[in-house]
């Protein structure tokens, strides 16, 4: 969604801005903009709906210069992507801002503020928050006391993180609440230099070293270093955090997309989050622990039963787990979306662990589910997180973080299977504390990466069977046990960054509805394991074909089945292994996905009205 970039150097700070904006495009956003101050200490603004290449062209033709500045992606939420709704905001001439979050009272705030005589340009709930910190006293020469604009941010409702820029004053003020903000740390040559940033991402290129503004902060950065306060106003420091990330990581490489870089990077980012939680083949708690491994196997050990409560690609991923966790570890177990979750009032059976997925860790939906089920009784809050500096990872009991690596694709792809890997150590960690059998398939957790990258060498035979399905209006995908989520999650793939539509339902329902669906030309997808559902899915299959379904099968070998008038076969590598199956099938429907969505020219990495992290409701 939204992302701000703030710069604070010697230099000038357009270039910088520009760039980070770049970085944050992935997020999603239809319009962007930056202020600086100029030599004079005037303040400037450039605003442009569309793509960041846009606003270089308007700073290019403009000569725009100047420092401190900062600097905006915006996803439309109040009013249009317009020119004017583009932040920052500004009024005045003396104060300019960029804002991330939604302020729930903006109608409450704009009436006062219109009674009062202010002007407003935009429809955006942002300048609100322009109009109430003008009013904020100031001395002479001096800018906002840190103080008095914490007071006014108090009046707000709802989430921002925030970044300011003052007429006449070289220094910023970044602030948040609900909504994350980063603070870099120049070093080396760039020593003194501080970057604002929504995303870790964006400030890659410039530092690695970085804190994280916790919410209620206010922080005041300028020649003279960084002053943090928090929401009393006292004077504080945060940790600072040294990240591994390489910068080279946000390249695509030299493949076309981010998405198709990031699939074919799930070996490794499988290989690696086990790595993370096994040590010599043992599922280990340490890794799960937020710091007291001992509580977090006293923990483990009394769970008997779970929630699993995530969105999206995430949610799949939960739904894959509850069947490994029931085969397994003999847990009941309950999955949840997060947003319906959230308002529900759950009835917690004693014992239940609480656990939240995601990968950015600031859903707004899942940080809420998250915050609701603290206060429900649950037996503790465990998070499964690819982001360690996230809301979700710092507000969780027990965290495990998968380490899929920085995704910048929108559509999920290895975060997914990393996920996937993370809820297998888990279902072991589980069967083990219950003294279950968990050795056996915890040695076959070894070959798993090798194993999908043979899945992944059926590119080529799903590339050629892209063209069918790029022409198609409608796709339904079906699924049974393990790969119905499987099939879920491909649907989901295939419509957020193909937009055709695209439908998922248990194959057991096709006659419950969905068959009305199927004519001469339809086409369906399946993934198709050889386990004991293959005759019921087999006459699913039939039940398609009488009707003229056009189908493009993901099967095991030993099924038998083959391509023949109507359907075509893709045959995923063999496997036995409950564990294996979901990561082996996966990637074939990713690559589905990508493939039509490429014959088709759509936006793959930033497909339109999506937003790489959810941060609002
Ligand atoms: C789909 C996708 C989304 C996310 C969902 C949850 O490709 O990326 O459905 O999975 O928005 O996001 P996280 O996992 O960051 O909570």
């Amino acid at each position: 969604m939204c992302g701000i970039f703030g710069v604070l150097a010697r230099r000038d700070a357009v270039p910088l801005l520009l760039g980070g904006l770049a970085l944050l495009e992935y997020r999603g956003y239809d319009s962007a903009g930056l202020a600086v101050l100029e030599e004079g200490g005037a303040l400037r603004l450039l605003k442009s709906a569309g793509k960041v290449k846009d606003l270089c062209r308007k700073a290019a033709a403009d000569a725009i210069r100047g420092r401190p500045g900062i600097a905006h992606t915006r996803w439309a939420t109040h009013g249009p992507p317009t020119d004017l709704n583009a932040h920052p905001h500004a009024c005045g001439g003396r104060l300019a801002l960029v804002h991330n979050g939604i302020i729930e009272n903006h109608e409450v705030l704009r009436r006062e503020q219109v009674r009062r005589g202010c002007r407003f340009h935009s429809d955006t709930d942002t300048e609100v928050i322009v109009h109430e910190l003008d009013r904020c006293p100031r001395g002479n020469g001096t800018g906002l006391p840190p103080r008095a604009a914490q007071e006014v941010l108090g009046r707000l409702e709802g989430s921002y993180a925030l970044a300011i820029l003052e007429t006449g004053n070289r220094r910023l003020l970044a602030a948040r609440r609900g909504s994350p903000l980063l603070i870099g740390l120049g070093c080396g040559a760039a020593a003194g230099e501080y970057y604002i940033s929504s995303d870790l991402a964006a400030l890659l290129p410039l530092t690695s070293r970085y804190l994280v503004l916790e919410d209620g902060d206010l922080a005041e950065l300028d020649e003279e270093g960084a002053r943090i306060y928090d929401a009393a106003g006292r004077r504080v420091t945060r940790p600072v955090t040294e990240t591994r990330l390489d910068p080279a990581s946000s390249d695509k490489g030299p493949h076309g997309h981010h998405m198709l870089k990031e699939i074919h990077e799930q070996p490794q980012a499988v290989r690696a989050t086990l790595e993370a939680g096994l040590r010599a083949g043992v599922p280990q708690a340490a890794p799960w622990s937020s710091g007291d491994p001992e509580e977090t196997e006293r923990i483990l050990a009394q769970v008997r039963r779970l929630h699993l409560v995530a969105c999206g690609t995430s949610y799949h991923a939960a739904l894959v787990a509850a069947y490994w966790l029931e085969k397994h570890a003999r847990l009941p177990c309950r999955v949840d979306i997060a947003s319906e979750f959230r308002y529900r009032d759950p009835v917690v059976e004693e014992r239940t662990l609480f656990v939240c997925i995601s990968q950015s860790g600031e859903t707004a939906d899942t940080l809420a589910a998250l915050r609701r089920a603290r206060e429900a009784g649950y037996l503790a809050t465990l998070g499964i997180c690819n982001t360690p500096q996230s809301a979700l990872a710092r507000e969780v009991q027990l965290l495990f973080l998968t380490r899929a690596g920085l995704e910048r694709g929108v559509a999920s792809t290895k975060a997914f299977t990393a996920q996937l890997a993370a809820l297998q150590l888990l279902s072991l960690l589980l069967a083990k504390a219950r003294g279950r059998p968990w050795e056996a398939t915890a040695r076959n957790l070894e070959r798993l990466p090798e194993r999908l990258r043979e899945s992944l060498r059926l590119e080529q035979r799903i590339k050629d069977c892209a063209a069918t399905l790029a022409a198609a209006d409608h796709i339904l995908f079906l699924g049974r046990g393990l790969l119905l989520p499987v099939a879920m999650e491909g649907a989901l793939k295939l419509k957020e960054v193909s937009y055709l539509r695209a439908e998922c339902y248990p194959a057991g329902e096709l006659k419950h509805g969905p068959l009305a669906l199927v004519e001469p030309g339809v086409r369906v997808v399946v993934p198709v394991l050889n386990g004991e559902l293959l005759p019921k899915l087999r006459t699913n299959l039939e039940e398609v074909k009488a009707r003229g379904g056009e189908m493009l099968l993901f099967v095991d070998p030993r099924t038998g089945l083959e391509d023949q008038q109507g359907v075509r076969v893709i045959h995923v590598p063999p496997t036995e292994d409950d564990f294996q199956a979901p990561l082996l099938y996966a990637p074939p429907l990713q690559l589905l996905a990508y493939h039509v969505a490429l014959r088709r020219g759509t936006d793959i990495d930033q497909p339109r009205n999506l937003a790489k992290s959810v941060t609002v409701e």
